[in-house]
């Protein structure tokens, strides 16, 4: 990218986004609805998203809470080893992919899956894979919190090759293991975030203890860091732009005892932008980064929105309505100039 300037990207899309119910629904909705074309949005509410009417209502009350926004809250459910062929026919057309969490292994999991026994999984996946439903996963094991999502690989390389018509999608990937599986199996996808495009362990922990940078997978190594960044950057077909941005009261987590997560969704473009700008990479990778991959691999043709970015130094707010932002208070190079619908 040129190092002066103002560029255009078309239709972004957030391919993990929380966004949260009620009061938190109404309060960070906009940040994503105002910049985005649409987002997949996440199911673990309490109690997580299980039933057809669960993702009607919850939909209707993401519409209410970003008023007349043109964003589409592309829907899934909470995954359950239980779900029959004939309830995902069911639900087909309200939902845009499941969401499955090992048991207990971030914020609002506990209903999720122990064990990964193809045997247990046949009947939803394959019901999934026919009906072409993807199945998005937080791949972490119960290990040791460096080397869970590398422990899970080989997990996704069971179901993959058990389920070759499945699209699998290992989100929020931040090892340079889960990077080489992308290119060994067909129908494996993934998504990147923005923080861990940006961050390793020690500006988690480096120094002063960052709660506002603490999230589930735990950003990892400078290596693991350099494989995101070159899949990213290279606009790799199978990789994703999705924030997993996660909002939680400031109290929340400036508290004993953090909650995981980190709230990106107000600076994401700004930040990819300068990124992609910081490492000379053609703004075609970003458009790509950020819908078109996404758009292929899911299939699906997002609202005209257009976000104009200029190079204007943005201080990053301390808070938008008591939660805390990544990089509060800092300075980011790009700043949204203008959003176009249509
Ligand atoms: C997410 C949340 O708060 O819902 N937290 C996180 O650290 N990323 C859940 C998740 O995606 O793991
Ligand atoms: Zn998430």
């Amino acid at each position: 990218m040129p190092a002066t300037q103002k560029i255009t990207l078309h239709n972004p899309l957030d391919m993990h986004l929380h966004l949260r119910d009620e009061e938190m629904l109404h309060n960070i909705a906009q940040s994503s609805a105002k910049s985005f074309s649409g987002a997949i949005v996440m199911p673990n509410l309490v109690p997580p998203v299980t039933t057809k009417e669960a993702v009607i209502a919850y939909r209707s009350r993401i519409k209410e809470a970003i008023d007349d926004e043109a964003f589409t809250p592309y829907m899934t459910l909470f995954f359950k080893p239980d779900y029959s062929r004939a309830f995902l026919e069911e639900v087909r057309d309200e939902i845009t992919a499941i969401k499955l969490y090992p048991a207990g292994i971030t914020t609002n999991s506990e209903g999720g899956v122990s064990g990964f026994d193809v045997e247990e999984l046949r009947e939803t996946l394959e019901a999934m894979a026919d009906l072409n439903i993807p199945l998005c996963v937080h791949g972490e094991t119960n290990g040791f919190v460096m080397d869970r999502e590398a422990e899970f690989v080989p997990i996704y390389e069971k179901l993959a090759k058990a389920f070759p018509k499945l699209k699998i999608i290992m989100e929020h990937i931040t090892t340079k293991e889960s990077v080489a599986a992308l290119d060994r199996y067909e129908n494996l996808y993934a998504t990147i975030t923005v923080h861990h495009l940006f961050i390793t362990l020690d500006d988690v922990a480096g120094g002063m203890l960052q709660p506002h940078l603490f999230c589930k997978p735990i950003a990892k190594r400078p290596e693991d860091r350099e494989a995101l960044l070159r899949v990213a950057l290279e606009a790799h077909p199978k990789v994703m732009f999705g924030s997993d941005s996660a909002p939680h009261p400031k109290h929340a987590k400036e508290n004993c005892g953090c909650a995981a997560g980190v709230f990106t969704a107000p600076v994401a473009l700004q930040l990819l932008t300068e990124l992609f700008e910081k490492h000379n990479a053609p703004i075609e990778n970003l458009q790509a980064f950020v819908s078109t991959n996404a758009q292929k691999i899911y299939g699906i043709t997002p609202l005209q929105k257009s976000v104009t970015l200029i190079k204007e130094p943005f201080v990053v707010p301390a808070e938008y309505n008591g939660v805390v932002p990544m990089f509060a208070g800092e300075e980011i190079a790009y700043s949204i100039e203008e959003v176009n619908v249509g």
